[in-house]
């Protein structure tokens, strides 16, 4: 669950929402009277402190009209409460109009995640979203949750706003969590190590991931503990078939690359794995120029590699083979909070 601005339904986040509630009662004329026409701004001020703003938890039968308030991909969870019980609205409400709302999801026990937090355009930088927010730390915190988290991407159109509101509310900084990078093939094709690729020594072959037989993947799995992310058994398995490689080494399985289409123009690098006694020597450079020259004629056009930090080699390949030759370099950050 990550706060997420591709989830968002236009490039700014701030969709405007439908409102179930009549409208508040007309408070411009009550205005205007004694002072002469106000800035929109001004306006907006003075109808947030007329308004009876209220914060608290929305039950089953209100949350729908609350959905439009998260990204696209999350509405479902405050619309249809009875599928995901796991999810708690909270909600803010200005003379009973929907207004903002905080979504959170239980992880554990004792541990629930921030899966987005959102303020009615109109009535950002007001300081209802440090309430919202403390309100949810506050209503969780009753039921004996320990700690709070959240995850978000640097490409949030909101992000200065967010990472404030969590340093007000006492949020752990955020940490950098993975690189999310995004590249059109003639970028890539402009870095040396395409135009001239290093030359991996005879004893190294490439072959399609496909052929890759299970008895194969058993000795290596035997050989060696992987991380979950990196172990292929784990990854789905609608891998293209073109540009994904094994790579082997005097015929044993030493690393692989397999990739994912993200729709029909853009590969997804999904994992890229060398043995790590191999690595340093300009190896995986040539394995994914290999694999970038079959995805190119497979038709892809547009690349994107996600790198977990749990992977320090593939972080340092990707600052500097990568970086260069990316339109998008993001990064998915994580913060938390112990609420005792
Ligand atoms: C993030 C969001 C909820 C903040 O709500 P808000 O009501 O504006 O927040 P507050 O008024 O309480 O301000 C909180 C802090 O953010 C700062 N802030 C608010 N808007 C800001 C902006 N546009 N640029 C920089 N800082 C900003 C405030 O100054 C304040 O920090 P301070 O207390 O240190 O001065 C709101 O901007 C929003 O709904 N954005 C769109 C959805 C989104 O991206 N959500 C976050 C990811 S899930």
């Amino acid at each position: 669950m990550a706060c997420s601005p591709a989830a968002f339904g236009n490039s700014t986040g701030d969709a405007a929402p439908r409102f179930p509630y009549p409208q508040a009662p007309e408070l411009h004329a009550v205005y205007c009277a004694p002072f002469g026409f106000p800035s929109p701004a001004v306006r907006q001020r003075f109808l947030i402190m007329q308004s009876r703003i209220s914060i608290g938890e929305v039950p089953f039968r209100q949350r729908p009209a609350f959905a439009e308030f998260t990204f696209p991909s999350y509405r479902r969870m405050v619309a249809e409460p009875k599928q995901h019980p796991a999810a708690i609205c909270v909600g803010m409400a200005s003379d009973r109009r929907p207004a903002g709302l905080a979504l959170l999801q239980w992880e554990t026990r004792e541990t629930v995640a921030l899966v987005s937090i959102w303020i009615q355009p109109d009535w950002r930088r007001q300081g209802l979203g440090t309430r919202l927010l403390g309100k949810a730390e506050e209503i969780v915190a009753e039921r004996g949750i320990v700690e709070m988290s959240s995850v978000h991407m640097t490409t949030l159109p909101a992000l200065d706003a967010f990472e404030a509101l969590l340093r007000r509310r006492e949020w752990d900084p955020p940490q950098l969590r993975m690189y999310a990078l995004k590249s059109n093939l003639s970028l890539i094709y402009q870095s040396p190590w395409m135009t001239k690729p290093p030359v991996l020594e005879p004893e190294y072959t490439l072959t399609p991931w496909a052929d890759t037989t299970e008895d194969e993947l058993l000795e290596a799995g035997s050989k060696a503990t992987y991380h979950p992310l990196i172990w292929p058994p784990n990854l789905s398995n609608d891998y293209d078939r073109h540009s994904s490689l094994a790579v082997r080494r005097s015929g044993e399985l030493v690393g692989w690359i397999i990739n994912h289409p993200v729709n029909t123009r853009m590969l997804r690098f999904t994992c890229s794995y060398l043995r790590d006694d191999l690595q340093g020597r300009g190896r995986m450079a040539a394995v994914m120029a290999a694999s970038i020259r079959r995805a190119d004629e497979a038709g892809y056009t547009e690349a994107t590699w996600t790198v977990p930090m749990v992977f320090p080699r593939m972080a340092i390949f990707a600052r500097r083979h990568l970086f260069p030759y990316c339109y998008e370099v993001a990064e998915t950050r994580a913060s938390r909070k112990a609420l005792r």
